[in-house]
This record gives structure tokens, C-alpha cells and sequence, in this order.
């Protein structure tokens, strides 16, 4: 079962039709964002949420994404005609359809160089969905923020296209196209074969050194906000990158420890201490962090409800395993077939808890959670029952 987005903003707004260059005064803010709430949780029911940075002293932000994207991101990207998609995807057709998500479905499809030379490259064009009319406030962060970062382990935006005209108001976006899709798939598809150990610990590494950018490499602190196994995609050499920043936000601006914000994300995802306070911080972030952690281990969605009752949730079910205990081992991804390490799993599930801890503020930072995971791959023996290393 796929997790679904709830209180997500994602499919519940109209669009506001615009001009078709992205604009800083439209974009991702520290403050919330009115345009883009989404289902209430019960804590927040029938009002909207404050719109300012939480109090109390911290670092942060001191420059704004769309002030980064007026001064460098609108060079990087290339703006597309409608047409020129078209014909890039069939039409958007149905046969070169590679995914569908709440923005709207994902084309693969071929483009010219830039500079018009050579052969043409391989991208994947999201169109957003007109029927559900899921926020140009989205797309517009998506654009503000992908323009602005670079990182090898975050998905490259190539360009986008906005047309308002007799057809509708079109949004799309185009990335460099992963040849491997999503981690979601390869963890939970049994079409695809299972993913080796190492490989997933190298997937994990490379996801958390995204969100460690994202956090703390950048003039502005960046909170991803829908940290999940469907949004690490894979390369040709299954190198992870991060996608959809529809829900991006920045950190809070100096002076302040958290944004306080309606509270969006991914049920099985979303960290309890947002969606119970509405204050945002990057500590959300690697609780999500976590929780793809134990779904990397046990090869099981955080959410599935066609188990038995005491083991749809997953962080509920893993519960029942301690980690000192013999009895660990059962949570591993039967798939695995004891290729692993146990002492380095073991490691990533204290992790994993770590990252899980109720209070946000107990939860490591990013670049911490590199480090361990480094670590981690480093340890190769087992010294317990049948399960060997990988190595
Ligand atoms: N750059 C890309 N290259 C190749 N495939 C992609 C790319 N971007 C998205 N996809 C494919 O399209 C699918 C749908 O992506 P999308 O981000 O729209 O939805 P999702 O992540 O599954 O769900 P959600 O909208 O809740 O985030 C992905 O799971 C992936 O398989
Ligand atoms: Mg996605």
C-alpha cells in the first residue's frame, strides 16, 4: 500500500494563473504559506495556522531562496514551450508514462541539448494535474528551490514551463531523468529483485547527505518536509537524489527556532512533534529520516494495511524486537537472506531510534547521522547465528 499524503496540500488547491517566469515575490517564505493548506490536523482544525517564525533564540536563514533564485537560479534553468514537451513525450502519452503522484503524472521523454548540438537527453517531464489543480504555489517552490540547489545527492531540475492560455494553465517541470526510479520501488515492488545490503546502507548514506546539504551546506536552511522512500530516486548506478521540493520550506529566520506552519506531509512520515505543535524544524526531517531507516531494514512500508493489526505501523511492530535482543533479527527484509551485517544493523536501527525520538530536540543532526552511517559500513562481522556479512 502506498502511503498517501494526507493533510498534504498537494491536489487541493486551483492554481492562480501567472506569468510563465517564476517570480521571488510568489515563492517558498519563511513565514506560512496561505495558499497552500491543506487538511487540518485535529490540532489546528477549522483555523489556520500562525504565520510567523517560532520564538526563542537559534541560528539561521539570513538570505531567502527567492532572493538566491533572482540572483542565480533563473540562469540555470531552461524554460520550455508547451509544445516542445509535446513533442518530447508523444503528446503525453500513455506509453511513455513512467509515474503518477499527487502533483500529477510523470513523462519520460527526450529534449535537445541547450545549445542545440548532439543528441538528445532523456528527462522526465511532471505535468501537473489540471483535473485536481494541485498549487502553482508547489510548483513554483519546486522551481525557487531546485534552482538554487546543487548537490549530487539532489535530483536536477533542467527547466519548466508555465502557460496560461486557451488550453488551461499548464505547470510542468523537468528533471534529468533516473533511470532507477524511486527507493519505493525497489524496496517494495517484488518485480524489481531485492536491494543488497551494501546498497542499502550506500542509499541511506547518499539520502542523508542531501538533507545534511539541505540543512546546514546552503546560505539558507532548507527543510525538505516529505522526506520518503518514493521520493529517493535512483540513478544509473543507483546513486540516490532527492525529488519534489513542492513542500520545501525554508528554516527559520534568525533569531528563531522553528517555522510555524500548517502542517503538510506523508501519513506514516510526518513527524508526531509537527503535526501535534505545527512548528517545523529540520529535526522533522530526520524523523522521516527514521522511519525509511526501519523501512530499509525490514523491506516493509511504515504503513501497511493488509498485515495484521499489530503490524500495519511499522515503528509500532519493530517495537516488539528489541535491539539487544536475539530476537532482533526478525525485523530484518527476509529478502536480505542474511547478506548483512547484524552488528551493522543493529547500529542502524539505534540510529533509527535516535532519529525517532519523541522530543524533536533529542534527535541527532544530519551530518551526525552521515557520520554513523559511515560507520556503519564499515561493519562487517556478525558473530550471531546463521546471518553472515555481505562481504
Ligand atoms: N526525475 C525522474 N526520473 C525518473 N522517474 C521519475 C522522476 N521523477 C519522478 N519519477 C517517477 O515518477 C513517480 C511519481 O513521482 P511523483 O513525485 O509525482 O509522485 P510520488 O513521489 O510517487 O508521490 P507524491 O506525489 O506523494 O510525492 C516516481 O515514483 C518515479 O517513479
Ligand atoms: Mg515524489
Amino acid at each position: 500500500m502506498a502511503c498517501f499524503n494526507f493533510f498534504s496540500t498537494k491536489s487541493k488547491r486551483n492554481p492562480k494563473p501567472t506569468t510563465s517566469a517564476p517570480t521571488s515575490n510568489n515563492g517558498p517564505s519563511r513565514s506560512d504559506d496561505p495558499g497552500v493548506l491543506g487538511q487540518q490536523t485535529s490540532k489546528s482544525s477549522g483555523t489556520t495556522t500562525s504565520k510567523s517564525s517560532g520564538s526563542a533564540a537559534s541560528s539561521s536563514s539570513q538570505q531567502s531562496i527567492p532572493a538566491l533564485y533572482e540572483e542565480r537560479g533563473h540562469n540555470n534553468l531552461r524554460v520550455f514551450e508547451l509544445d516542445e514537451l509535446r513533442n518530447a513525450t508523444n503528446d503525453f502519452s500513455r506509453a511513455v508514462k513512467i509515474g503518477e503522484g499527487g502533483f500529477g503524472s510523470v513523462y519520460k521523454g527526450f529534449v535537445k541539448p541547450k545549445d542545440g548540438k548532439g543528441q538528445r537527453i532523456a528527462v522526465a517531464v511532471k505535468r501537473l494535474n489540471q483535473k485536481s489543480l494541485q498549487g502553482h504555489k508547489q510548483w513554483l517552490a519546486e522551481v525557487q528551490f531546485l534552482g538554487v540547489v546543487e548537490h549530487p545527492n539532489l535530483v536536477k531540475l533542467v527547466g519548466y514551463c508555465a502557460e496560461d492560455g486557451e488550453r488551461g494553465t499548464q505547470r510542468l517541470l523537468v528533471y534529468e531523468f533516473m533511470p532507477n526510479r524511486s527507493l519505493d520501488d525497489h524496496l517494495f515492488n517484488r518485480a524489481y529483485p531485492p536491494l543488497p545490503w551494501n546498497l542499502r546502507l550506500q542509499i541511506a548514506l547518499g539520502a542523508a547527505e542531501g538533507l545534511a546539504y539541505l540543512h546546514q551546506g546552503l546560505e539558507v536552511q532548507v527543510i525538505y518536509r516529505d522526506f520518503k522512500a518514493s521520493n529517493v530516486l535512483l540513478d544509473k548506478d543507483f546513486k540516490p537524489k532527492l525529488s519534489d521540493f513542492g513542500l520545501a520550506r525554508e528554516g527559520p529566520a534568525a533569531g528563531h527556532t522553528h517555522v510555524s506552519t500548517a502542517v503538510v506531509g506523508t501519513y506514516g512520515y510526518a513527524d508526531p512533534d509537527y503535526i501535534a505543535t505545527g512548528h517545523l524544524t529540520t529535526s522533522s526531517d530526520v524523523w522521516s529520516f527514521g522511519v525509511v531507516l526501519y523501512e530499509l531494514l525490514t523491506g516493509r512500508r511504515c504503513l501497511e494495511r493488509s498485515r495484521p493489526a499489530n503490524e500495519q505501523k511499522l515503528l509500532e511492530w519493530v517495537k516488539q524486537y528489541p535491539i539487544d535482543s536475539r530476537r532482533f533479527n526478525m525485523i530484518m527484509d527476509s529478502r536480505l537472506v542474511y547478506q548483512f551485517s547484524v552488528k551493522a544493523a543493529r547500529e542502524v536501527a539505534r540510529l533509527a531510534d535516535r532519529c525517532l525520538a519523541r522530543q524533536a530536540k533529542e534527535r541527532p543532526k544530519m551530518t551526525e547521522v552521515v557520520e554513523i552511517l559511515k560507520q556503519a559500513m564499515h561493519l562487517k562481522e556478525t558473530g550471531e547465528g546463521h546471518s553472515r556479512s555481505s562481504k
